[in-house]
């Protein structure tokens, strides 16, 4: 079988800076708690005419110009996205137009703020089989069109941007080494769209911090590999104390984890792109690395990858 991994990759953070500060002056809350709990500072809100498609196209354009590869070449487009500009057509089949991939299938994935690694694992399988070679996968969310910003709950924790990574063939031994999907629709009234976004942030935390931890371990094992091996964590960046509870699970020192959420809050399925991307430009992730990409979200669902870093 075809090993798969990341050609490119690339991001769209721009827009509306709001910090602490700026949410104290309408919500009763304040910059301590926000930091304390959360360990955001701030957040990014995409402008009015800017929506999740428009993010979507502007992380693929870097990480197609990283990868070389041109968007004719594309297979497959693949979106995970709650915030989609419209319910259909999806976000896939504006992007596929506006690239130029006309040779590329296109769909949408909704599996929350997990949904860029269901995406890579959905990409895998198709490179694995032989089926498509180049499939572009994006993690982008517009959250802001869904928050209530009068709702101290949620309105402090969430922002937008967007994440794509080209995903191809690469030598034996890089990229994929495992993957592990899991869903339990048990707790899915937990964190909803109903017409806005709702949540029951404690019992989502206690499932984050025990999944993070289980589904990290899970994918290093999968890999014949041990905690040991682990150079780099990717967890989604939803709140530090998640983050730091899957860092110490894997014993790993914490300038070994990716940590973008006091920048831009939880931007849900591009978190993980997003900080994968930062994190390469601060020259934390070399061409070898064993990482562990991590995420859970609403469904409540999470995904897990451990990777070898290179083509
Ligand atoms: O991508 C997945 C999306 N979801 C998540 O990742 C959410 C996971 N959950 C969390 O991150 C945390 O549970 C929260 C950050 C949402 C909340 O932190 P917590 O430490 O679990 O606080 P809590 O829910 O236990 O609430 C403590 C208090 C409550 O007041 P009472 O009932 O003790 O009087 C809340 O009403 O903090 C209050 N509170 C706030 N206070 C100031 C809740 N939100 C705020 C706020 N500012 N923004």
């Amino acid at each position: 079988m075809q090993n798969a991994g990341i050609w490119g990759i690339g991001s769209f953070t721009e827009g509306r800076e709001v910090t602490n500060f700026d949410l104290e002056k309408t919500l009763d809350t304040s910059d301590e708690w926000i930091r304390t709990r959360t360990g955001i500072e701030r957040r990014v809100f995409a402008e009015d005419d800017v929506d999740t498609s428009d993010m979507s196209y502007y992380a693929a354009v870097d990480a197609l110009k990283e990868a070389e590869l041109d968007a004719s070449e594309l297979d497959l487009i693949l979106v995970a996205t709650v915030t989609p500009d419209y319910p259909f057509p999806s976000v896939s089949s504006l992007l596929q137009e506006r690239l130029g991939a006309p040779k590329a299938a296109a769909m949408d994935i909704s599996a929350a703020c997990a949904g860029f690694i269901y995406g890579l694992a959905t990409a895998e399988q198709f490179i694995k089989t032989g089926m498509y070679k180049h499939v572009l996968v994006i993690g982008a969310e517009k959250l802001s069109k869904v928050t209530d910003m009068d709702d101290r709950n949620t309105a402090v924790l969430f922002g937008d941007g967007a994440g794509a990574a080209v995903v191809g063939p690469v030598d034996e031994g890089k990229g994929f080494l495992s993957f592990e999907l899991g869903s339990d629709g048990e707790g899915a009234m937990h964190i909803r769209q109903d017409p806005q976004l709702i949540m029951n942030g404690r019992e989502v935390f206690k499932f984050a911090v025990r999944q993070m931890g289980e589904s990290s371990i899970n994918v290093v094992e999968k890999a014949g590999l041990t905690k040991d091996d682990v150079d780099f964590l990717v967890p989604h960046q939803a709140n530090i104390r998640i983050m730091e509870a899957a860092r110490e699970r894997l014993e790993l020192p914490k300038d070994k984890m990716a940590a973008t959420v006091h920048k831009y809050g939880n931007t849900s399925s591009s978190s993980i792109p997003i900080a994968m991307v930062e994190e390469l430009k601060n020259g934390k992730i070399k061409e070898g690395d064993l990482i562990v990409m991590v995420g859970f979200g609403s469904g409540l669902v999470w995904g897990a990858t451990a990777m070898r870093w290179g083509r």
